[in-house]
């Protein structure tokens, strides 16, 4: 088990992705604001350079009449030009004054400060370099301003300069607008993002998390059962993991199968041990006094009264039965072994065939044989593969009705030798299906059968790595023996 924190992919996914968005609201809000605040303060300076270029040349026109004698000096002309700049309502205008060339005010917005001189940077950079200055400045009383400085000049000649401040409260309140319509604007982006985010997290996550709940359902029980959440159709890594999932599904109910049937081999094959061992003891003890029987009621029926033999044939018939169960139980114990030789199929088939007829001759079946496989030898252990038929065709003719048509037939099919017993009798029950295989597992009532026959058959069958199957339905039974044509080697 892990300790510490642990993020799920979607907590993670969300994590970066609000991160992200975070970081793009935050660039991209700083970004516009800086661009636009720059765009207002040029739109500022350039709306301020306007006014100050269009209002140059009429004051240097009055500077000029006032030097030449034209018009009086101090007759207000300059006054009126400091007053209609100050009334300009596009800029706010702070201060205007125009300077001679030595900086000494000829006109100001205040009318305290005329005929002082100044020297401030500004307006000596207007007169010294006849140009265009302007900059942002901090005036105590106002607040920021910006301050621009022209000269007045024509034809090279300066004739002094004109200073503008500018207050910049109008542009620092657009300038807050801004601000608070570009936060608004990222906070709805950054809300919006993550709305997107969470949704695409959910739709990648959604699928992930019902596989795993399906993964996690699967165990031994569930492998046929486990619910499949239908991803197949998509193209992309979700349905890919799914079609690896099913494709890993399959492979385990296949492992399990094989194991199962490993195990049900097994224990049947233990079973098969035990009872062999323990049969072989049981009839080696029952054979003597059996023997003795016999004897005693061969001698016996000689010298009984008449009305007693009856009895004694009940008696025989009972040690018969006795006998017969226990050679099928000591055939049963050398099942282990396999006596191999080459047989050629069609010898095998017609001593089969004789066999049978022999059999069935006290069943009142039709009995029918056809060999149709082509010549070839079989490796197998004859005697034991005589006993298969034979219990194969008994069981068919005791499950045939009056007249019933038994056949045994041959062939060849994907390197096999085939060999099938059909019937029409009533069928084996679906339930019985299952465990007709079994050691012991008999329909048959009181005492008739054993259930021996096929558990012997199917062990020897797979002693030559063939296989025996059967198919039902009423009216139509058939046993299939398949015993691969291989090598000697093979059989081990
Ligand atoms: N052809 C068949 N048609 C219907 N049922 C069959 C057929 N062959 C076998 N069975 C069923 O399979 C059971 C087991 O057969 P199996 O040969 O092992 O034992 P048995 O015939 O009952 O006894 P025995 O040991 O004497 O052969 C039978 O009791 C019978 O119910
Ligand atoms: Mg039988």
């Amino acid at each position: 088990m892990r300790n510490g924190i642990s993020f799920g992919l979607k907590a993670k996914f969300m994590l970066v992705s609000t991160l992200l968005v975070a970081l793009t609201s935050i660039t991209w809000g700083g970004w516009f604001y800086l661009n636009e605040s720059e765009h207002l303060m040029e739109r500022l300076e350039a709306n301020g350079r306007l006014m100050l270029d269009s209002i140059q040349p009429p004051i240097i026109d009055a500077i000029l009449y006032e030097r030449l004698g034209v018009i009086e000096e101090n007759a207000g002309l300059l006054d009126n030009f400091i007053e209609q700049i100050v009334e300009n309502r596009e800029l706010q205008v702070v201060y205007a004054f125009i300077t001679d060339t030595h900086g000494k005010v000829l006109a100001h917005s205040d009318y305290r400060e005329f005929g002082k001189t100044y020297r401030d940077p500004l307006t000596a950079a207007a007169l010294t370099r006849n140009q265009f200055y302007g900059h942002t400045a901090l005036l105590p009383s106002v607040g920021e301003i910006y301050d621009m400085a022209m000269p007045l000049q024509v034809a090279g000649k300066s004739w002094g300069a004109l200073r503008v401040g500018v207050s910049l409260a109008r542009v620092e309140k657009e300038k807050e607008l801004m601000a608070r319509e570009i936060i608004l604007f990222s906070v709805l982006f950054f809300l919006i993002g993550n709305v997107v985010f969470y949704v695409v997290g959910l739709t990648m996550s959604r699928p992930l998390l019902t596989l795993s709940q399906a993964m996690s359902e699967v165990n031994h029980h569930s492998l046929d059962a486990v619910p499949l959440p239908a991803y197949m159709h998509r193209h992309d890594e979700i349905g890919k993991l799914q079609q690896s999932f099913s494709e890993m599904l399959e492979r385990l109910k296949k492992a399990e199968q094989e194991r199962q049937g490993a195990l049900t081999r097994l224990m049947q094959n233990e079973k098969m041990a035990t009872v062999g061992k323990l049969v072989a003891g049981v009839a080696h003890e029952i054979n003597n006094p059996l023997m003795v029987m016999s004897t005693s009621l061969f001698h016996l029926e000689k010298k009984v009264q008449p009305e007693l033999v009856k009895y004694i044939s009940h008696h025989k018939e009972g040690v018969q039965r006795i006998e017969s169960i226990v050679r099928q139980l000591t055939d049963f114990s050398r099942a282990g072994t396999l006596d191999l030789q080459r047989v050629a199929s069609d010898q095998f088939f017609q001593e089969a065939a004789g066999f049978a007829t022999l059999a069935l001759k006290k069943f009142e079946v039709r009995f029918q044989s056809s060999n149709n496989a082509d010549a070839t030898l079989l490796l197998i252990d004859k005697g034991k593969m005589h006993q298969v038929v034979l219990n194969l065709l008994l069981n068919a003719a005791n499950a045939s009705p009056l007249g019933g048509l038994v056949q045994l037939l041959a062939y060849l099919e994907d390197g096999s030798y085939c060999l099938a017993v059909h019937d029409q009798g009533g069928g084996i029950a679906p339930g019985d299906k299952e465990r007709i295989f079994e050691l012991f597992y008999t329909t048959k009532p009181g005492g008739d059968g054993s259930g021996i026959g096929l558990a012997i058959s199917k062990s020897i069958i797979e002693m030559h790595k063939g296989v025996i199957t059967c198919e039902s339905r009423p009216g139509d039974t058939t046993f299939l023996i398949r015993i691969p044509l291989q090598k000697e080697a093979d059989h081990g």
